[in-house]
């Protein structure tokens, strides 16, 4: 490691004894409130115990630091193979999986050890440190107890997932760097060419980032955010651990051996899918980036995307050209890259008792570049070369797709982004700029919307389900034996529940949405909660509707359109809707039509514009979704989220507010944005008893009940042919 002086400038912000002080208080304090056995069981031969980490970096400083000055006296000597990691040319040392067979020296004893090494350091540190391999040892001490601090958490984390009590290391999860940032969307586009990587030789790197050298790099984009869990679930849904034709040979051989079906940590729970984290058992969030993936899953999933894993070059000249792109650079989870870890041409290891550091372990293992939320802020660097084996998913390693060629190239290019691109360039280019309501649901958005109908001022889906709660009973037996029932924007088909409860000899369902991931979803678990029931999913657009799958048999055919949906449409297109709708379902078919009554503006505009921020998150996510897949620029966070109530044509709107002058490209085409400039996104109408009845005679159906739930009112209409 050619390790230079550090910068001057930054030893009169803090001196060598304050940051040797800081750095050195973060391991105790990880391990404060873990009992000694949590610090002293070893879960793997991959994994070291707590107790061992905080003896394994004192003994770094003693031998590297203290042990080299003259007449020097080291603490207890059987502590100096105890502690040794790796280092052959230090003499013995305990085998690495039987670390954790070492109950002696107790934690008490280990932490007297950690004490008496500080007292020795600090005495030394007050002296000054000789310039030259001294302080360089110095400096690689430190960033060598910061990597020890994420391996702790990794190796407790691991340990604690082992016990069947799932128990939480932590209250919260310790992040040792800044939090999570919003997702982007899209990706960025890098033309290539000859580019310089690796450490400068100023300021501290590892030997491993060294020397700096120049590489060619072909056009390629990288995308803007993380793979997230959601991403995840619909690679495992698509039966991505069960096709070997996306899978390294070795890796396939994993899966089979392993039983791999999910990233480590994740579990089936009673509805959904569960992740061991170090502040307990949690639900999986899907919009957090994925973590505790090989190498090997990496790269099954990006296969499965049709997109490859960067390179380390890729990544690095990525991240130093445009480093405000990306969101969670080195804030969440580290990512595979495709770079085999070997030295870069002029690679020179540390010289001295270091040298064993970095590059005896070039060979077999897979580079990681960025960071995680284990991560200290002060360690992470953009040239950091992290590095594990193509297995192991302990580590919080997560990734980052890349594609050949530009950003154009990188969207996806079906029928549905085709429709969307479509829809964005007219809707953008109408001098009240808008965008159909139906884009904001990609798997993101779909989930969001299920978080609004949790909000405490969201309403609608807590009354509309009371109420058919108390009207399901009273119009089932008009359905008939065998009746299908038909939905359209089913979602996570949660108040279908209630209608197959109420007509449990309905023989198949047909839900209809056009968010394959919420379908695919929803479908599956109404499949595994009325086994008796035929459940045939439909992706489409309920504006275009086919007749139900002749699978479906032939009993009467019930329309089912809850959630106030009908309101999203014009007065005319809602029209066309229940006509189409009354056409495909056939002589005899009923339909329950749910509306959202007019009520006081303030209950209204709090439902659509709920304090924790979710509507808005849900508003915004239509435009991360144009930058994923379709490659616009839209600057996320400067749209407002606004919502008000239209008296005049009786609906709620939601628009997403441009707050300064901006240009937004898409493809070659521009936009431009004046301060204050919306796009509307959502109008949802608001009815009563007379425009609900004027809406199904216009359409063909007769109106044959209509139902008020308390307050605030929502409805339901029966309609029949
Ligand atoms: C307001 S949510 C209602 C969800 C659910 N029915 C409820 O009542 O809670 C609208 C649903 O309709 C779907 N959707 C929106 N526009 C659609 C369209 N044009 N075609 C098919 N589905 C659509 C969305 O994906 C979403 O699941």
């Amino acid at each position: 490691m050619q390790m230079t002086q550090p910068v001057r400038a930054g030893m009169s912000v803090e001196g060598d004894l304050d940051r040797y002080r800081r750095v050195r208080a973060v391991l105790p304090s990880l391990a404060e409130g873990l009992s000694s056995e949590d610090l002293t069981v070893q879960s793997m031969p991959d994994a070291s115990p707590g107790k061992w980490h905080l003896g394994h970096v004192s003994w770094f400083f003693e031998v590297m630091l203290l042990g080299a000055r003259q007449g020097y006296r080291p603490f207890d000597p059987r502590f100096l193979s105890l502690f040794n990691s790796y280092y052959d040319a230090l003499g013995a040392r305990v085998d690495r999986p039987m670390r954790g067979l070492m109950t002696r020296p107790g934690l008490a004893e280990v932490m007297a050890y950690r004490a008496e090494i500080d007292v020795r350091m600090e005495a030394l540190l007050a002296g000054g440190l000789n310039e030259g391999l001294e302080r360089d040892l110095f400096e690689l001490g430190l960033n060598h107890e910061q990597q020890h601090q994420e391996l702790f958490l990794m190796d407790i984390l691991h340990l604690m997932a082992r016990s069947p009590l799932d128990p939480a290391a932590y209250e919260i999860e310790p992040r040792l760097g800044e939090g999570q940032v919003v997702a982007r969307g899209g990706w960025i586009a890098f033309e290539g060419g000859l580019t310089q990587i690796g450490a400068s030789a100023e300021g501290f790197a590892f030997d491993n980032e060294r020397p700096a050298h120049r590489v060619w790099l072909e056009p390629y984009a990288l995308a803007a955010d993380l793979v997230t869990n959601g991403d995840w679930v619909r690679f495992i849904q698509d039966g991505g651990y069960q096709r070997p034709e996306l899978w390294l040979s070795d890796g396939w051989a994993l899966v089979q051996t392993e039983g791999w079906s999910a990233p480590l940590y994740w579990g089936r729970g009673a509805s959904d899918w569960t992740v061991m984290t170090l502040a307990g058992r949690r639900p999986v969030d899907p919009a957090a980036p994925v973590r505790h993936i090989s190498f090997y899953e990496a790269d099954a999933f990006a296969r499965w995307s049709g997109r490859r894993l960067p390179t380390e070059a890729e990544w690095e000249h990525a991240a130093r050209a445009e480093p405000s792109a990306f969101t969670n650079l080195d804030s969440e989870a580290w990512q595979w890259t495709c770079s085999a870890y070997s030295p870069y041409p002029g690679f020179r290891p540390t010289e001295g008792m270091a040298a064993e550091y970095n590059g005896k372990f070039m060979a077999n293992q897979m580079v990681l570049r960025g960071g995680s939320f284990a991560t200290p802020l002060d360690h992470r660097r953009i040239s950091y070369r992290n590095f594990f084996h193509p297995h192991q998913r302990w580590a919080f390693t997560g990734l980052r797709l890349a594609a050949d060629g530009a950003p154009e190239a990188a969207a996806m290019d079906d029928d549905a982004t085709d429709a969307f691109r479509h829809d964005l360039i007219v809707g953008l280019s109408e001098r009240q700029k808008t965008l159909p309501p139906k884009w904001f649901y990609d798997a993101e958005g779909s989930r969001l919307f299920e978080d609004i109908t949790r909000l405490p001022e969201y309403y609608p889906t807590r009354q509309e389900a009371a109420l058919l709660r108390r009207v399901g009973p009273l119009w089932a037996p008009r359905f008939g034996a065998a009746a299908v029932l038909v939905e359209l924007g089913s979602g996570a088909s949660e108040k279908t529940r209630l209608v197959l409860d109420a007509a449990p000899d309905l023989a198949a369902y047909v839900p209809i949405d056009i968010s394959p991931a919420a379908l695919g979803e929803a479908a599956g678990r109404i499949r595994a909660d009325y086994p008796d029931l035929k459940v045939l999913p439909v992706v489409g657009d309920f504006e275009h509707l086919s007749p139900p799958p002749s699978e479906a048999g032939s009993g009467r055919r019930i329309g089912f359109f809850p959630g106030s949906t009908i309101g999203n449409l014009t007065p005319d297109a809602a029209i066309r809707l229940l006509r189409s709708a009354r056409e495909i379902l056939g002589q005899g078919a009923l339909f329950i039509l749910g509306v959202d009554l007019v009520k006081s503006p303030a209950t209204l505009i709090a439902a659509y514009d709920d304090a924790q921020g979710v509507t808005a998150a849900f508003n915004r996510n239509v435009l991360v979704r144009a930058n994923r897949e379709l490659g616009a620029d839209f600057d996320v966070p400067a749209f407002a989220h606004r919502a008000f109530w239209n008296g005049e044509q009786s609906r709620m709107e939601m628009h997403l507010e441009a707050t300064r002058p901006m240009t937004v490209h898409l493809g070659k085409l521009a936009f431009r944005f004046g301060e204050g400039e919306t796009i509307h996104t959502e109008s949802s109408r608001k009815f009563d008893q007379a425009s609900v009845r004027e809406l199904a005679e216009a359409s063909g159906w007769k109106l044959e009940a209509f139902e008020v739930s308390d307050d605030p009112a929502v409805a339901l209409a029966l309609l029949a042919d």
